[in-house]
């Protein structure tokens, strides 16, 4: 979270803007919250620039539930295609075999996740509901920097994209996806929010089984509020939005992110002590695994790490070694921190 925003989030605790409330004591069918959803929704539009053929739902229990949500919404209990490309994806092609049959177009695995085949080669179906990708797979550090051409690769299907770890990093193609979804807590504020953007097209079909909360259709027409939505997430969502406005919009992050991921992957690439196994085409600008060419060391490196206030970088547990999570509130500064370390802690084990 950008430093700035939490500290106008604590002026704001106790007493929103003169209205005698703070935002988690106010009724989410107020004149006060009405107009802070109304105006994340209409800000969150204009940063990624959504047609207004999408609606904008905010939802709850992260991508972890989208994971059934879509299929419960999209899968018209036939088949779907999921590119296996890391352990999101992974995960979601096992939550949609409950609901429909899944194609696995692609499978990463074989490869240790550290490459993506070519969707050129991917092996779609002729009737998928939807093809599942998930375009930043937040674990293995692997992120498609362009969203693939489903019409061009023979598919009449929506593409449904997980952007949940890039989100706001980078401008959408809103013109190849049906439906994106995405929890809050990388790019657009605290857990417990959802963002689901969805074209109006694909809502109305759930399956009679689906919940009510969870299908799009009952979402849409009560705008995000048929039971009571996350308030404080919302609210802190619309600060980031508006704090992404002030950094210039969603093409200067990416400008950034790409100068941040660009130092420390060059620095990682000629170090004799440090790597990154993710093939060049594939890194993600927002999560860098990296590893200890010894790993006996890794110890050592993460208390020093530590005793500089460069904290978190241990790696997921089912891949080890370490991960920096670069994200979009984390600025060039601090990325120059982290590469100052490596160097150093590289030069004194030589
Ligand atoms: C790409 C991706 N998808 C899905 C999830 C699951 O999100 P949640 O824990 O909010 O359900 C995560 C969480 O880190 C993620 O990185």
């Amino acid at each position: 979270m950008p430093v700035e925003v939490l500290q106008q989030a604590a002026a704001e605790m106790t007493d929103w803007r003169g209205s005698g409330m703070g935002v988690m004591e106010m009724s989410h069918r107020g004149k006060e919250f009405i107009g802070i959803y109304e105006q994340a929704v209409a800000d969150l539009r204009a940063l990624l620039a959504i047609p207004s053929e999408f609606r904008i739902l905010f939802m709850q229990g992260g991508g972890i539930a989208e994971n059934a949500i879509v299929p419960l919404n999209l899968s018209r209990a036939g088949r779907v295609d999921v590119a296996v490309t890391g352990s999101w994806s992974q995960k979601s092609a096992a939550e949609a075999q409950r609901y429909c049959s899944v194609n696995v177009a692609c499978d990463a695995s074989a490869q240790d996740f550290r490459d993506v085949p070519s969707p050129a080669q991917w092996r779609l179906s002729a009737d998928a509901s939807y093809v599942h990708v998930c375009t930043n797979e937040t674990i293995h550090g692997v992120e498609f920097h362009e969203l693939p051409d489903l019409r061009a690769l023979g598919s009449n299907a929506p593409l449904v994209i997980d952007f949940s770890s890039h989100v706001l990093s980078r401008p959408v193609d809103w013109s190849r996806v049906g439906l994106a979804f995405g929890g809050a807590q990388k790019n657009i504020g605290p857990a417990g929010v959802t963002l689901v953007v969805v074209r109006e097209d694909l809502i109305g079909h759930a399956l009679p089984i689906c919940p009510s909360a969870f299908d799009y259709a009952t979402v849409a027409k009560h705008d995000s509020m048929y039971n009571t939505p996350p308030t404080f997430g919302i609210y802190m969502a619309g600060l980031i939005f508006q704090w992404i406005q002030r950094q210039g919009g969603v093409a200067a992050l990416q400008a950034r992110n790409i100068a941040k991921a660009q130092l420390l992957y060059d620095f990682l690439d000629q170090s004799a002590f440090f790597e990154n196994r993710v093939s060049p085409a594939w890194r993600s600008r927002m999560n860098v695994p990296f590893f200890l060419k010894d790993e006996s060391r890794n110890e050592a490196f993460l208390a020093g790490a530590k005793a500089r206030g460069l904290l978190q970088l241990k790696g997921h547990k089912s891949v080890g070694g370490m991960r920096a999570s670069i994200y979009n509130a984390m600025p060039l500064e601090g990325v120059q921190a982290l590469v100052d370390y490596l160097r150093e802690f590289e030069k004194e084990q030589a």
